[in-house]
């Protein structure tokens, strides 16, 4: 009998936080994994990632149409059965990709919306998605103009149309600090390392209260399977830093329901279809969900690692069988809590010690990404982390008091400063 041929997955820069989880997911599935990258940054790839690639298509993804052409010729020449966004920038390359080669992929005609929070505003208002109202404008002083024409009162968010972790993001409580914030929201015209282009529009948003959830999704040829709502800790001042999350939140069932119900009509309003999405939202003051974005794509901070340690959901397998139009497997296999929570230093400084990494029978994984001598930033910034603690227990508030109590154990000191 003749074998089945492997088949084969383009990843879409693979050199990014979910990429080993993905090369790993698919050669689980016998697929061969291509990659779609430059040839200078590939070069750098970690061993790790290249152990476990097939091949590669070098493109500049700093030329959309350039790119997609380049890589369309290249999906039908090797046979691509499937494209796997891995990477949040380059979601509508990947929608466009898939749909010119007929492969299963998110709408092309929404695409842009599933990253660009101006146009994700947009669809949002326009399909009825709870979410803050939005104004957008190319400068300060016209932002300043337009949050005050719509009415929008204080405290109001500020935050660049295209970033990720955070970047240019601040709680603004009053006027007079609206400039200072829509200038630092100002991205530049393209994101590294690839000059892909951006948008360089500022937005003021409605400051919704209350906790903060995340939504895991996967999405099979537009039907929406919810994996689990993961709650999130995040500093309360001007800059907001995600502290540590824990899956499953304990969330009522009802309450449980209306937050899948509004995950449901953001990544519907995305024209979102295949593959993860992971949606951010917050409970208001009343108890209503407010989404406030959805990255269609897989989730960062190890969340992929938490629900698999709580439920037993492989989320980068099942993202590889969505984009290839398999079932994805869904069915918890256990019933337990998992928690992260984040190593910070106390304020920005040089790191001079970190005590010892808490052990016990909670404790998943200890992990430091800085050594002393590095210089550290404080806890308000996603980018200063110093490492991170998973715990694993059987119940959400179980999960959250050991992380929390491994968290306090570990001593960061910084060098005094003369
Ligand atoms: N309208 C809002 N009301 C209240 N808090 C908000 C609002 N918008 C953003 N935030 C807070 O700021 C954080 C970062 O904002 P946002 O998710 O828009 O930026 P991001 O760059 O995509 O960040 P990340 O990649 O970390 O999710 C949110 O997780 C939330 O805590
Ligand atoms: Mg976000």
């Amino acid at each position: 009998m003749p074998a089945t041929p492997r088949r084969k997955v383009l990843l879409l820069e693979a050199d990014v936080a979910a990429g080993g989880d993905l090369l790993a997911a698919a050669a689980a599935l016998g697929a061969d994994a291509y990659v779609a990258t430059r040839a200078d940054l590939y070069a750098r790839y970690r061993p790790e990632l290249t152990g476990r690639i097939a091949g590669t298509a070098f493109t500049d993804f700093a030329d959309p149409e350039a790119a997609l052409a380049d890589l369309t010729a290249f999906g039908r020449r090797t046979g691509i059965d499937g494209i796997v966004p891995c990477w949040e920038f380059l979601t509508p390359l990947a929608a466009h990709l898939a749909a010119a080669l007929g492969l299963p992929g998110h709408l092309p005609g929404t695409a842009p919306a599933g990253r660009n929070k101006r146009l994700m505003a947009k669809a949002f208002a326009a399909h009825g998605v709870p979410a803050p109202r939005t104004v957008s404008a190319p400068d300060p002083d016209t932002l300043a103009r337009r949050a005050d024409a719509a009415g929008l009162g204080y405290p109001l968010v500020v935050k660049p149309a295209e970033e990720a972790a955070s970047i240019g993001v601040s709680v603004v409580t009053a006027p007079g600090e609206l400039p200072a914030a829509a200038r630092r929201a100002r991205t530049g015209p393209r994101k590294l390392p690839h000059g892909i282009p951006l948008d360089t529009a500022v937005l003021a948003q409605e400051y919704v209260a209350g906790p903060e959830f995340s939504v895991e999704t996967v999405l099979t040829d537009g039907a929406v399977h919810h994996l689990a709502v993961t709650e999130k800790f995040t500093t309360g001042g001007a800059r907001r830093a995600e502290l540590g999350h824990t899956v499953p939140a304990a969330l009522p069932p009802d309450t449980r329901a209306a937050v899948y119900g509004a995950a449901t009509a953001a990544v519907t309003a995305l024209g979102l279809r295949n593959g993860l999405a992971h949606t951010e939202l917050k409970l208001d003051p009343a108890g209503r969900p407010v989404v406030l974005e959805v990255g269609a794509r897989p989730p960062g901070d190890h969340i992929m690692r938490l629900v698999r340690e709580a439920l037993g959901i492989d989320m980068a397998r099942a993202h590889l069988q969505a984009v290839l139009g398999d079932r994805p497997d869904v069915t918890p296999r256990r019933d337990a809590a998992a928690a992260i929570r984040f190593l910070t230093a106390p304020e920005a400084g040089t790191l001079r010690w970190v005590g010892l990494l808490p052990r016990g029978p909670h404790i998943v994984e200890t992990a430091l990404t800085k050594l002393p001598g590095d210089a550290v930033g404080g806890p308000d910034d996603n980018l200063s982390r110093i490492g991170h603690i998973m715990v694993r227990a059987a119940s959400p508030a179980e999960a959250s008091a050991a992380a929390d109590a491994a968290l306090a154990s570990v001593a960061v000191e910084l060098a005094t400063r003369w």
